[in-house]
């Protein structure tokens, strides 16, 4: 089988694609082959081991992919041959197969394309568990969505207005928001792209509480972090929740006497332990999305695709901060 390999660590111009021999499932494990493997921010991270986890090198890149089982390991109950799943794997994805505990598969609808598969459980997972358990979003309020044409932040524009919320999408251009506004958003902001100096960040804080209006954002969602983090937590509401997701922006140093002086919480969500410390819970989130989705409340937006042998182009989409929803590698 072909794969994309991290052998050294830096950008996506070191991977490198490679023949490697067919992966065997042991117990309890199936392989699939893989036909989609969506592409993450965390794939730009921890190909340059900037990520959580840090796997031993070479490995591919590519935590979630859609494809078919065809080999089962030893006692795999309740999955067949040729069955459609949507794989988690944290890393390994960007080849043509893949080994996984089978437990770590779930069937996908017949209707579902393996690119939307592909792109599906790790944005609209993270989001709705922010949402939903994090935040205890509730019908009415607003939720301001930063980065909201990117993975994870289309996927709360969704979930948001699908949950009852009033969405606003922060973006840093006019496309990127006229997306945020085309899947769900009711009203939006263009900040600019920063870097900024004092004065920057103090407009920056002004286009927030402008955007939000004088009672402020019940919920913000943010997935950049950076100088975009305080100026935006300038404008919750009292009594708001600020949820941690991401730092493509760079990672944030807050001032505590906000929290102080809005009554609000600043609420870290890491939606990959929480598959792990509560599955059944996570398992019922899923479920729920699925149901979505089925009712057409929520759909990837796959905005382009890319063949596994440049699958670096698909990851350097992302770091260059050029990625409109989701980005797949796409495998024949
Ligand atoms: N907490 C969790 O459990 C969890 C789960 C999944 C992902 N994440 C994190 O969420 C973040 C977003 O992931 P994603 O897959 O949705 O990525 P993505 O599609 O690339 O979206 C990231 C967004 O960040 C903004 N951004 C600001 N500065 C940037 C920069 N220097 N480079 C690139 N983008 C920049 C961009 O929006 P604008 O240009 O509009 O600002 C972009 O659309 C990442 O940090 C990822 O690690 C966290």
């Amino acid at each position: 089988m072909r794969a994309v390999l991290s052998k050294v660590v830096g950008g996506p111009d070191t991977l490198v694609i490679e023949e490697l021999p067919d992966p065997q499932p042991g117990p309890g494990e199936v392989r699939l082959r893989v036909r989609a493997c969506g592409v993450n921010y965390p794939d730009v991270l921890i190909i340059e081991d900037k990520y959580q986890f840090k796997p031993e090198r070479p490995f591919a890149p590519g935590g979630e992919v859609a494809g078919e089982v065809e080999a089962l390991g030893e006692g795999v109950t309740g999955l067949k041959l040729g069955d459609r799943v949507i794989g988690q794997a944290g890393w390994g994805g960007m080849a043509e197969k893949l080994v996984l505990n089978a437990a770590r598969c779930t069937p996908m609808p017949d209707s579902m394309p393996f690119e939307e598969g592909a792109a599906f459980f790790l944005t609209y997972g993270t989001s709705y568990y922010a949402l939903k358990q994090r935040a205890a979003i509730k019908p009415g309020e607003s939720l301001l969505v930063l980065g909201a044409a990117g993975g994870v932040g289309l996927a709360a524009v969704e979930l948001g207005k699908a949950m009852g919320a009033q969405v606003i999408a922060a973006a840093s251009t006019q496309e990127k928001l006229d997306l945020a506004k085309a899947h769900g958003a009711h009203a939006g902001v263009v900040y600019p792209a920063g870097p900024f100096d004092k004065d920057g960040q103090k407009e920056l804080a002004n286009l927030f509480k402008q955007a939000c209006g004088p009672n402020g954002a019940d919920v913000i969602y943010d997935a950049v972090g950076g100088d975009y983090a305080e100026a935006s937590l300038r404008s919750i509401a009292w009594e708001g929740r600020f949820l941690v997701i991401g730092f493509p922006a760079g990672i944030p140093r807050i001032p505590l006497n906000l929290t102080l002086l809005k009554g609000c919480q600043i609420v870290g969500v890491f939606w990959g332990a929480f598959t792990a410390r509560q599955p059944q819970e996570n398992q019922q989130n899923l479920r729920e999305l699925l149901a979505m989705y089925a009712e057409g409340k929520i759909r990837p937006y796959v905005s382009s695709t890319y063949p596994l042998e440049r699958a670096g182009e698909a990851i350097t989409e992302l770091a260059e901060r050029r990625a409109q929803g989701k980005v797949v590698v796409t495998l024949a």
